[in-house]
Order: C-alpha cells, then structure tokens, then sequence
C-alpha cells in the first residue's frame, strides 16, 4: 500500500506583527522569518514524522529547491515533484500576531500548473487501495479526485483554503474528510450547533468518514465507528498556530493508516497540534512521534 500526498509546497514569508494590518494602514512588522510550507508540504511531512512513508506529488518552480531538500531530508519520497522554470513556486504571506494567531496570504505559483496529463502520469503509479491526501491549493483537484477514485484510491481531503471551486468536485468521491468547523459551515451554509453541521456534512460527503476539528474545544469524529469527541489540549502558550490543522491532518491519517481507532487517531493529532502551536513556522513546528507519543501519554495520566 502506498500514500500519495499530492499538494503544495510552498515558501512562507512569515511577518511578526501587533496586530494584522487593517484597510489603508501601513504597518511595520517585528520581524520576518522565511519557512518551507504549502499545505501538501506540511501535511506531508507530518505524516512522514508519525511513521508513514509519503510520496508527495505537487510542482515547484526555480526557488523551489529548498523545498524539496527539507521533505528529502525528512525521509519524503520526491520523485514525482516536476520542475518548471515559471512561474516561481508557490508562496504565502503570513501575518502573526502577538497572540499566535495568523492570516495567510497565498500567491498559488507552480502550484497551480498542475494539469490533467500530470495527473494521469502520477497516477499511473497507484493501483486500488492506495491512499490519496489533497488539500485545494493546487489546480486540476476536480480531475485528481475523479481519476484517483476510478483507480480505486481511497481519498482524504483537508478543503483548505475553501473557495468556490471547491464545489466542483464530487464530494461523494471523498472517504475522509478532515476540516474546521468555519470550513464546515462555509460547505454546507450551516449557521447551527455542531451536531446540525455534523449531520449536514453528512448529506453533502455522504460516502465519508467525517473528522471536525474545533480548536480549543478539541474536535469530533463521525463515521462508522460511531461519534466519538475528544477534548483539546490546553497549552500555556500559543506562540503561532500556522499549520496546525495541517499535524492534525498528518497525525490522524497515520494512525488511521496503522490500524488504530477513531478515538485513539484523535488524540495523538490533537496532541501534536497542541505541540505545534507552541512553535513558530509551518513545517518547522511539526513535531516528531516520540515527542507526540510521550505528550499523549502524559496527558492521558493526567486526566
Ligand atoms: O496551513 C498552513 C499553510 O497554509 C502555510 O504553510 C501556507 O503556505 C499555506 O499554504
């Protein structure tokens, strides 16, 4: 069996700001740190770092390199990144503010080159019971979803960043879906509790295992195992919450793809969320699995 995480890779020019610049104001940041990221990069390495060996598919352009020497060195398999000499690679500018929290700006660059002869290509390289992790930051993710699926893949999607071309994939393709509530409600146009949102999921991935993550309040599983909740993890301090959601992804797919339950998933990727908002950066704060195991089991002998 074999992880195909097909998505973006792409640099984070991360500004240390007050507060996020508002209409018409010139602000000054405190500082800039330039990081390797994308959704597909981070979500790859997190599942390389909870034990699962990932080819990650995507496409960089000439600064690019950086990018692939970091999920290289993190034991990723590059084989199937393309090289084009324009546009750049993808890149993001992210603001965070002094309590951790973010707003990203994304310039999608090589990202969004990938066409329906690369899809086919990669592919042919998959065979039924594969996995398949994407996210929306690349192009041609309607003809992925559908190709893959006629393979016989088994296809997780993280809908992050929503946006409106989203709706043309065929969400009865999905067999797991890992989301926020905001990206819930703005999916199904719920404005009510979670167990409304729930059932809403359900109607609109009707063929998916459904895992909601509620930032503090920890996040939820529904699916075949029933609905199972997990509290969050408290942290003493959030120093920057990039890429959270992204270790969440990556943790819970692994443990899923090891054979362990619904409950046990969500507890390890909440616990290495948890460690990730403690760090700056995207990729870089993705903790490695001894680190998240002993957070998981002393958390466990506290409660
Ligand atoms: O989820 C965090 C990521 O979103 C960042 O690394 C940035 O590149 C954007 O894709």
């Amino acid at each position: 069996m074999q992880v195909l995480s097909f998505g973006s890779l792409n640099l984070d020019y991360v500004y240390q700001v007050d507060h996020f610049v508002q209409k018409g104001e010139t602000l000054a940041s405190t500082g800039l740190q330039v990081f390797c990221g994308g959704k597909g990069l981070n979500q790859s390495l997190a599942l390389q770092k909870a034990g699962v060996t990932v080819r990650h598919a995507g496409v960089i352009g000439p600064d690019g390199q950086i990018l692939l020497d970091m999920l290289e060195k993190a034991g990723v398999d590059c084989s199937l990144v393309q090289r084009v000499k324009e546009p750049r690679s993808g890149n993001a500018i992210i603001q965070c503010d002094r309590q951790g929290d973010n707003c990203i700006m994304l310039y999608g660059g090589a990202n969004q080159v990938v066409d329906e002869a690369m899809v086919d290509e990669i592919l042919n390289e998959f065979v039924p019971g594969d996995y398949l992790l994407v996210q929306n930051e690349i192009s041609s993710l309607p003809y992925l979803v559908r190709r893959a699926h006629e393979r016989g893949m088994y296809i997780v999607l993280n809908p992050s960043p929503i946006d409106e071309g989203l709706f043309q994939l065929d969400f009865s393709m999905i067999d797991l879906i890992i989301l926020n509530e905001i990206e819930g409600k703005a999916l199904t146009g719920c404005a009510g509790d979670i167990e409304e949102l729930l059932e809403r999921l359900c109607g609109v991935f009707p063929c998916a295992e459904i895992v909601l993550t509620l930032g503090e309040d920890g996040s939820i599983y529904h699916g075949k195992e029933g609905t199972i909740r997990e509290k969050g993890c408290r942290v003493r301090q959030v120093v920057d919450t990039t890429a959270a959601g992204d270790t969440f992804t990556g943790y819970y797919l692994a443990e899923r793809i090891r054979g362990r339950s619904a409950a046990e998933a969500l507890r390890t990727a909440s616990c290495a969320s948890a460690i990730a908002v403690t760090r700056k950066g995207a990729s870089v704060s993705i903790p490695e699995l001894d680190e998240v195991q002993k957070f998981t089991s002393d958390l466990q002998e506290s409660r």
